[in-house]
């Protein structure tokens, strides 16, 4: 298992690609699988600002695109203080794989909360 401050600093590093020209507020996701790999991903935005990609779905689209479906922790890096907790339509995408997903949110000073995504997502939509 891949310890957590590994998975901590490959979400520092991938927030360090953010593209937050807009709002100036990057994020940096390190997503870990169930056998131990993990994915990074930074916020994407655009000047169509409704066409951003979150850190979150991006480093999850990566994985999936890779064959992976089984996830067990997601790290995410911001500057917000407190932590921030990822948004409503990330949750719901993330629920999609992943219902026991641990979430773990630091900021740079190196405050830590922790979630599960359930407790995030009680009664998530499903098909
Ligand atoms: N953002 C994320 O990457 N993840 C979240 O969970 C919330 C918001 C990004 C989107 C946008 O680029 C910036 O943060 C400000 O909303």
């Amino acid at each position: 298992m891949l310890e957590l401050k590994e998975q901590i600093k490959v979400a520092v590093q991938a927030r360090q690609h953010a593209y937050a020209p807009y709002s100036s507020f990057a994020v940096g996701a390190a997503l870990l699988t169930e056998k131990g790999s993990v994915y990074p991903g930074a916020n994407v935005e655009n000047a169509s600002l409704g066409l951003t990609i979150c850190a979150e779905r991006v480093a999850l689209a990566a994985a999936v695109t890779a064959g992976e479906r089984d996830f067990k922790r997601l790290v995410l890096v911001t500057n917000a203080a407190p932590p921030a907790s990822p948004c409503g339509a990330c949750r719901q995408v993330l629920m999609e794989f992943a219902p026991e997903l641990e979430i773990i949110s630091v900021n740079l000073k190196g405050e830590q909360v922790n979630y599960s995504l359930q407790e995030l997502l009680p009664y998530s939509f499903k098909f």
